[in-house]
């Protein structure tokens, strides 16, 4: 391989997202390295690091050109739960980091969220005002603020909900349509996934283009999770009476607010790259495939 060709760092090689990232970019021939925070998993092309412990003085190895970082705590109820632990990761620990890689030449992207917005309007535009109404929102904010004045060292990729080839909530349904079950998902609560392929096509290109900025990923629109099971029910041909929705406060005390809407302006990354915001019946249908 030659030695000019760029060499990417995938920051959290265990997440859903830099796991999947990590196996394309190795797969299609790219020269990668991962980091890890489990030290079982540490090997010659997974370094260690943890972003609770000085990555300030964590330095990548010299042939790194571009790092994508994915790690973090990514539940809403860790960051709500515990606000102090999880600042140190997600805002003081991820800034130190991009401030250490963008020192040492690297061009830096960061992975960000829907929940730097408040929901109270769809397709919310890359340079609206952020508004996060959660922790974790306010996390991801302040992350980017901090990390928003490396300008074209780095850029910031946010998406909404990124879904996996076989989400187990969406898994479980279907096991209880096949035994004849009812199942009760959330009629109140949105979502606008994009294919977790389709996350990493995105990643993969504004990586390879070191394009700086902020870039969007969402689908088409939003829908219920009720809308979801419903439109499963039908594809496996099972009664509508077996989808039971109930509002999310039935389901005891929700955590923090609930968004309207998730969706979010995703036109640079159809300019720039073609890439068009996938429909999100394409996203839930998908989970049926084999
Ligand atoms: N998934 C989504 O729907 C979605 C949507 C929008 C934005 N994002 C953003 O995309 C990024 C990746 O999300 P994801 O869902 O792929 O993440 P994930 O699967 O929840 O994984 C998070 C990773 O961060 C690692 N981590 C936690 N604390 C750490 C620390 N102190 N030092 C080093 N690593 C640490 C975890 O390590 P262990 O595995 O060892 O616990 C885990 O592998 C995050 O920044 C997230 O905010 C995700």
């Amino acid at each position: 391989m030659p030695g000019d060709e760029p060499v990417y760092l995938v920051v959290g090689a265990d997440s859903l997202i830099g796991g999947a990232l990590f196996r394309t970019l190795r797969d299609g021939g790219e020269r990668v390295v991962g980091t890890t925070r489990r030290r079982r998993r540490v090997d010659e092309r997974c370094l260690y690091l943890d972003l609770a412990d000085a990555p300030d003085r964590w330095r990548p190895p010299l042939a790194v050109s571009v790092a994508i970082v994915c790690a973090g705590v990514t539940r809403l109820q860790a960051c709500q739960s515990d606000p102090v632990v999880s600042a140190r990761i997600n805002v003081e620990g991820v800034s130190a980091l991009a401030k250490n890689l963008v020192a040492a030449g690297v061009f830096v992207i960061y992975l960000s969220t829907n929940q730097v917005f408040d929901g109270s309007k769809p397709f919310r535009l890359a340079n609206d005002p952020l508004s996060p109404e959660t922790e974790y929102g306010r996390q991801k904010a302040e992350a980017e603020r901090r990390i928003g004045p490396y300008g074209n060292s780095i850029a910031i990729v946010r998406f909404t909900k990124v879904l996996e080839p076989k989400p187990p909530l969406f898994l479980s349904w279907i096991e209880a349509f096949r035994k004849g079950s009812e199942i009760h998902p959330f009629s109140d609560m949105v979502m606008a996934p994009v294919p977790l392929a389709l996350a990493v096509d995105g990643l993969r290109r504004v990586a390879q283009a070191r394009s700086p900025g902020v870039f969007q990923m969402s689908a088409n629109k939003d829908i219920t999770y009720e809308q979801a099971a419903r439109n499963l029910a039908r594809r496996l041909s099972v009664g509508q009476d077996l989808v039971q929705p109930i509002r999310t406060a039935a389901s005891g005390p929700f955590p923090e607010s609930l968004p309207l809407n998730t969706t979010l302006d995703a036109s640079r990354l159809q300019t720039e790259f073609g890439m068009a915001p996938p429909d999100v019946w394409f996203a839930i249908e998908s989970v049926l495939q084999p």
